[in-house]
């Protein structure tokens, strides 16, 4: 039976990709939450979502290499797509348009902002990861010099908030663009959003689909 209202989408993200995002996700609001909480007493009773202070302490660093293998498989999925080309740099360039609404160059399957917060996200994990081993006082408090971990601490406290500044572009920029949200939710965006905001990948997907659609039909003759 035909469907006439039955909306065509493009596949965007598997599910085991968006399980994957979402556990990176909500391992970082837990890291920002007991983060701020241990960073600046104001925030201190934050730490009550975890039970205990003590617990939220004991808690953080696990979660962080939780939330650190998580971002790796993310990395290795999409390090290659999100390689800056010229004409990303471009789109970097003309980002006051592209807040107007205009299109910018023929963009692939993420445009520049995209890639650019992508490397954004991976540095910050390499540094954080880094800079909380050298501070996890349970396992590494003897090895590492006083003065080291006070460097470490530092630079961790500074790459947390320039993550948390970095989530705060991506999780607007997901919602100010409609439709995106559905891509991580769903797995799926709508046709004319891919046209739209991502023409290049738009058109590889349909000339695979044809492809795929050809081998088809001529293997049923
Ligand atoms: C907390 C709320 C978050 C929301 C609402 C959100 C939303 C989204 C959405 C809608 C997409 C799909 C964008 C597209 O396909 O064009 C996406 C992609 C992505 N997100 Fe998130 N996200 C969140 C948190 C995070 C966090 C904490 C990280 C990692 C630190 C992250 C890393 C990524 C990556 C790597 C991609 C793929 C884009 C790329 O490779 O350039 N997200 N997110």
């Amino acid at each position: 039976m035909t469907q006439p209202n039955k909306e065509i989408v493009i596949q965007r993200y598997h599910k085991i990709e968006r399980v994957n995002h979402w556990v990176t996700a909500g391992c970082f609001v837990l890291l920002a939450i007991s983060g701020l909480a241990f960073f600046y007493p104001a925030f201190f009773w934050l730490t009550g979502i975890f039970g205990t202070p003590q617990l939220a302490r004991m808690l953080h660093p696990w979660i962080g290499v939780v939330m650190f293998v998580s971002f790796m498989i993310m990395f290795f999925r999409y390090a290659r797509s999100n390689i800056l080309t010229k004409d990303d740099f471009a789109w970097l360039g003309s980002v006051d348009k592209v807040l107007k609404g205009k299109a910018v160059g023929d963009v692939g399957k993420y445009n520049g902002g995209q890639k650019a917060m992508f490397w954004l996200m991976s540095f910050c994990m390499i540094t954080l990861l880094i800079t909380g081993l050298l501070s996890w006082h349970t396992y590494f408090g003897e090895a590492v010099a006083i003065p080291v971990k006070r460097v470490a601490l530092l630079l961790h406290a500074a790459s947390a908030l320039l993550l948390i500044a970095g989530i705060i572009i991506h999780v607007y920029a997901a919602i100010w663009v409609k439709g995106t949200i559905r891509a991580m939710v769903e797995g799926v965006v709508s046709q004319a959003w891919a046209r739209t905001h991502h023409p290049k990948w738009y058109r590889e997907v349909m000339a695979k689909r044809d492809e795929k659609a050809e081998t088809q039909s001529g293997s049923s003759l």
